[in-house]
């Protein structure tokens, strides 16, 4: 036996659990504490603006529900080939293809055109499974074909010509029953935008759609709502079968 369990059996001996449960709650305050400070710095302070991505621990250990992370990760993973190669596109700090993608897949490559979040990635989220990459993928994909690629939170940081361009690159990267799926947000009523680097911030359910239909014989849009937000999550492919159908 290791260390801590030979101490887990004297603790459990001297009725100690509940000085553990404190001591966890105690931790638990003061962690959720300093990622609500680290959240005020790069959120709520400027200059400089905050950043176009954000770190996802601080909804782990802070702000649970804020911008719905857990839902993005959990679409897009039921999307996936179980032991297949994916491709995330602008995967921000890579919480996401550590904790709900990597587990499922053989290989996940990440890229990203800020170095930082690619930095971030590397440092917090290691994984043999993934290779992070820095890339604009406005002017490049990665090679290789995946049968998966997830393009979650990002769409919208695009303008509608670089949109249409973008997925017809995404098309020839997948394989022919590979299935292309994300997330995005419905503008809001007043016309104000929720990130200053949204290019384009979609209106409705179809007007998602008219992006994916010329390349894809299936596509399926859903959306949620949070209190602050009205979320749409998309899946495309030419296969038959998408993880929504009734069957
Ligand atoms: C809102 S974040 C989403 C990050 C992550 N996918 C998530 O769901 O949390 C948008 C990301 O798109 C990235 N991005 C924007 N334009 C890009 C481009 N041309 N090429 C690659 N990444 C880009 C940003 O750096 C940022 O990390």
């Amino acid at each position: 036996m290791d260390f801590l369990h030979n101490l887990a059996k004297v603790t459990k001996e001297l009725n100690g659990l509940s000085v553990v449960k404190a001591l966890n709650r105690a931790i638990r305050k003061i962690s959720a504490c300093t990622h609500h400070f680290q959240h005020i710095i790069e959120w709520e302070t400027a200059p400089p603006p905050p950043p176009e991505w954000y770190d996802h621990f601080l909804n782990q250990h802070w702000n649970w529900a804020g911008g719905m992370p857990w839902e993005r990760g959990f679409f897009s993973a039921l999307a996936l080939k179980k032991g297949g190669r994916a491709l995330e596109l602008c995967c921000g700090d890579g919480f996401n293809a550590h904790n709900f993608y990597a587990d499922h897949l053989s290989k996940i490559v990440a890229v990203d055109f800020d170095e930082l979040a690619i930095k971030h990635a590397k440092k917090n989220f290691v994984n043999p499974k993934i290779s992070y990459e820095v890339c604009d993928i406005r002017t490049s994909l990665p090679s290789g074909l995946f049968d998966n690629i997830i393009w979650d939170g990002a769409i919208e940081h695009f303008t509608e010509a670089e949109i249409a361009k973008l997925i017809a690159n995404i098309k020839k990267c997948l394989t022919r029953d590979g299935i292309l799926s994300g997330y995005t947000i419905v503008e809001k009523p007043d016309g104000t935008k929720s990130h200053h680097e949204h290019e384009y911030e979609f209106s409705s359910k179809e007007d998602l759609k008219r992006f994916f239909s010329p390349h894809f014989k299936r596509v399926q849009i859903f959306e949620t709502f949070s209190s602050d937000r009205h979320n749409l999550y998309f899946y495309a492919s030419n296969r038959t079968h998408l993880p929504l159908d009734s069957d």
